[in-house]
């Protein structure tokens, strides 16, 4: 496990941060996107899914919990647990069954009981700087190779 930071002084530098965890994400990893509120994680994850592929509209998961994207180049969930009460409600949800082949990108993850035991997990904590942001990544086994 390794742990590094990344400056991201505006939305630019956002961007091709996504770009490059895109360019890496295989099915079945988990991107942990943790952070306080407004920290630029719904940004990120806009960015990544852009780069996967997705066209379209992208709302905000916030009330939905889940939103899916199966016609990307690796099928995406995008997901934010912030309203989940306890992570029980996943299976209710279906989670494990939207992952199938799928990358999730998820918001506030230690809500949902944390991916960080699996060896797919790459974890991104944004935090605010004086002009921008700052990421701390971490990535499990699978990542060691392949850190964005
Ligand atoms: N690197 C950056 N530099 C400056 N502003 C940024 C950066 N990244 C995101 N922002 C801005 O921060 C604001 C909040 O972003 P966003 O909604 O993505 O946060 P969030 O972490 O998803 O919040 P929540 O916890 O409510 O889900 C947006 O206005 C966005 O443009
Ligand atoms: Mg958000």
């Amino acid at each position: 496990m390794s742990s590094y930071e990344v400056e991201l002084p505006d939305l630019a530098a956002m961007e091709s941060f996504a770009g490059r965890i895109a360019e890496r994400l295989r099915a079945g990893d988990a991107l942990a996107l943790s952070g306080s509120l407004g920290t630029g994680k719904t940004t990120l994850a806009r960015f990544i899914l852009r780069f996967l592929g997705q066209s379209g509209e992208i709302p905000s998961p916030t009330f939905t919990i889940v939103e899916l994207y199966e016609a990307l180049r690796i099928p995406a969930v995008h997901a934010d647990f912030y309203r989940l009460e306890t992570p029980d409600e996943l299976e209710e949800i279906g989670l494990d069954d939207y992952r199938q082949g799928a990358v999730l990108l998820a918001e506030w993850p230690e809500r949902a009981g944390g991916f960080t035991h699996e060896s797919g997990c790459l974890s991104v904590t944004l935090d605010f700087t004086e002009e921008g942001r700052v990421a701390s990544v971490e990535g499990n086994s699978d990542w060691l190779e392949r850190l964005p």
